[in-house]
């Protein structure tokens, strides 16, 4: 895949961040999300790829703009690439001002992704130093063991990120029970994930249930960071099996790996923060001028770039979603 697309797609995750920012506690987690949409579909336009989206906002009879199945990009003549696309993960975090709501695009080569239906997975995940040491169905005290004598520390010394549901009670417990410590977050497990591959984020592992969706992305992030996700499906009911089916997906308790949930070595995944957390500060406002701040990265050389973008809004081109900015109380002298 082409190299330099790394500095095209930062312009799509930075585009839905400064739209879906303006919206940051004010309650409105469907608004925030269409701001977020519209804007990431406005900005693919001007990309020079001729993508698909496999990874997106769900099927086109419910998602009018980057529904999977629809082509992107502005080129016949360009590569042949998949896409996976949430152009804001934590709509809840957004609506309530809290950390680590992201805007992220996934990039590959044809069939890179799973086509993972709107489900629950279950997921494991670790950073580079402990890939290989996990097993999703080994208790969580021989995980937990295996990835502190990868990296050299205590049980205690350990760091789990949890998502903060009730469907995480015994899980909580039972990393309680040999002593590791836990940081339970009220939603955004991709964010959560990525911190498991970051050097000094200070998380060590991922457990628990969350979307499956957004097991994918992970994935894609891990791959470029050189860590290790271990996946698994969670059908609730007859109708997450029919999904399921109609993706193709026959083998319900299958355990998928890093390399099945996202293939190969040619990807390239780009986050942009909307508010501000660990990973990366969020999207700050002043009069006409606006900051983002992006992580984008290629797993075939595992490089990690740290984007600092400093916007002049009243400059942003033709294509810009006018109008974007021009909400109640947000940065609506802008535009
Ligand atoms: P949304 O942005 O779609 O709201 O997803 C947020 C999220 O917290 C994900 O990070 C996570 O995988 C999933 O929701 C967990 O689902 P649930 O809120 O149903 O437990």
């Amino acid at each position: 895949m082409n190299r330099e697309l790394v500095f095209e797609i930062i312009r799509v995750t930075e585009a839905a961040a400064l739209a879906a920012a303006p919206w940051m506690g004010k309650g409105k987690e469907k608004a925030a999300d269409q701001a977020a949409v519209d804007a990431m579909r406005a900005v693919f336009d001007t990309i020079k790829i001729n993508g698909t989206v496999k990874i997106g906002e769900g099927e086109k009879d419910q998602a009018p703009r980057l529904f999977i199945g629809e082509k992107i990009g502005c080129g016949q003549n360009c590569p042949k690439l998949d896409v996976a696309v949430d152009p804001l993960e934590g709509t809840a975090l957004v609506a309530k001002g809290l950390p680590n709501a992201l805007a992220m695009v996934a990039l590959g080569e044809e069939n890179s992704f799973l086509q993972a239906p709107d489900m629950y997975m279950e997921k494991i995940a670790v950073g580079s130093g402990a890939r290989g040491k996990i097993n999703l169905d080994a208790s969580v005290e021989d995980n937990l063991r295996a990835v502190a004598d990868a990296l050299n520390k205590g049980i205690k010394d350990l760091t789990v990120i949890v998502l903060d549901r009730p469907r995480h009670q015994e899980l909580i417990t039972d990393i309680r029970r040999v002593g590791a410590r836990i940081k339970l977050i009220s939603d955004g497990d991709v964010a959560g994930g990525i911190a498991t591959g970051l050097a000094g984020s200070g998380v060590d592992l991922l457990m628990g249930i969350g979307g499956a969706t957004e097991g994918v992305l992970t994935a894609v992030a891990l791959k470029c960071l050189g860590g290790e996700i271990q996946a698994r499906l969670k059908p609730l009911n007859t109708g997450d099996r029919e999904k399921m089916k109609k993706m193709g997906i026959s083998k319900h308790d299958h355990l998928y790996f890093t390399d099945e949930l996202a293939r190969g070595e040619s990807l390239i995944f780009a986050v942009t923060a909307i508010t501000g957390g660990e990973l990366l500060s969020g999207v700050n406002y002043s009069g006409n001028f606006a900051t983002t701040h992006s992580l984008v990265m290629r797993a075939e050389t595992r490089t990690i770039r740290y984007i600092k973008t400093n916007h002049t809004i009243i400059h942003k081109p033709e294509y810009f979603p006018k109008g974007i900015f021009n909400i109640e109380h947000g940065a609506s002298s802008l535009i």
